[in-house]
């Protein structure tokens, strides 16, 4: 389902980031949403992009996101920064891959720039409800860091903490400190460039299980998506059909191309709306959205980004 919403407001937060106020198009309610969330933001020419929500969730009057302008950004960030007050776009309801866990007895919220998007909903929910919880916000500098006015204010006294311009050694440091130990049934949510996500999932890994570190990614990996590989076969498994896929092409466009749409939104490996099952063949994962786990397992992939290792594969459509 797709809503039609009208730019409200923009604001410059940071270098090259602003945010974004979003309201009902009609003058209508806009869907409730919980921390986490993000919307798909359909621009001109196809592109789609998702957004965090970090507006307070439950707000439904309008949407708050964020968006920096990418030097090398394939057009999204840009069409978002040459927004003006007054434009319509069309958005898809929000969805939610990077819940909070209500049972846990302990947040922590760590942020790598503009990764603060999705924390800061959820610092939001967590201080409007009186859990426990704290942000570690590491960026460049307060030029560089997104809602630090806000994240300043004494509401969040006490349970934020600015991390600028810290050398990689530091950082790691810091980190280790940091993620020694973790308290009895807390959880670790984390977002931010992926580096820096590599790193505070490396360091937790040996204190804090898998199932009490949550991710979100912007994109997956950029070496590994330009990895273009070897040429291979796909067979749908319902009709037989059967098709190459060339190095330069992505399944997705491939079925596109001979009549199956696949539905896909951020054809980057991060949203999960291109996933599907495997009935054969081996695949070759390059997204962000399955477990590693769930990755081994073999039986699913994302068709936007994803390749096979085998030289053919059956998918379950
Ligand atoms: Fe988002 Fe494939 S379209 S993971």
């Amino acid at each position: 389902m797709t809503l039609a919403v009208r730019v409200a407001n923009i604001r410059d937060e940071a270098l090259d980031i602003k945010s974004f106020e979003l309201v009902s198009a009609q003058g209508n309610t806009l869907p409730a949403y919980s921390a986490g969330s993000h919307v798909a933001v359909h621009l001109n020419q196809g592109l789609t992009r998702q957004y965090s929500l970090c507006g307070a969730p439950g707000a439904s009057d309008r949407y708050l996101i964020a968006v920096k302008r990418e030097p090398n950004s394939r057009g999204g960030s840009a069409a978002m920064h040459a927004l003006k007050v007054g434009d319509i776009l069309t958005i898809g309801t929000p969805r939610n891959n990077f819940p909070l866990h209500a049972a846990a007895s302990h947040h922590l919220l760590v942020a790598g720039g503009i990764g603060i998007t999705p924390l800061l909903g959820m610092a939001r929910e967590l201080n409007a409800t009186g859990a426990s919880f704290d942000l570690q916000y590491f960026t460049r500098s307060i030029e560089h860091a997104p809602f630090h006015e806000l994240l300043s204010q004494s509401q969040f006294r006490g349970k934020v903490k600015f991390h600028y311009a810290l050398d990689p050694e530091r950082v790691r440091a810091y980190l280790r400190r940091l993620l020694w130990h973790r308290p009895d049934q807390a959880h670790l949510y984390l977002c931010g460039p992926k580096p820096f996500m590599d790193l505070v999932e490396a360091t937790a890994a040996p204190t804090w299980q898998p199932e009490a570190v949550h991710l979100e990614y912007f994109s997956a990996d950029p070496a590994s998506l330009s990895e273009q590989g070897e040429a291979f076969e796909i067979v749908i498994a319902s009709t037989g059909a059967h098709y190459v896929v060339p190095p330069d092409k992505s399944i997705a466009q491939v079925l596109a191309e001979n009549g199956t749409q696949v539905p896909t939104s951020c054809e980057q490996g991060v949203c999960g709306t291109c996933l599907t099952g495997v009935l054969d063949g081996e695949p070759d994962h390059r997204d962000v959205f399955l477990t590693d786990a769930e990755k081994r397992s073999g039986d699913r992939m994302m068709l936007c980004v994803s390749r096979a290792r085998s030289p053919r594969i059956t998918l379950d459509l």
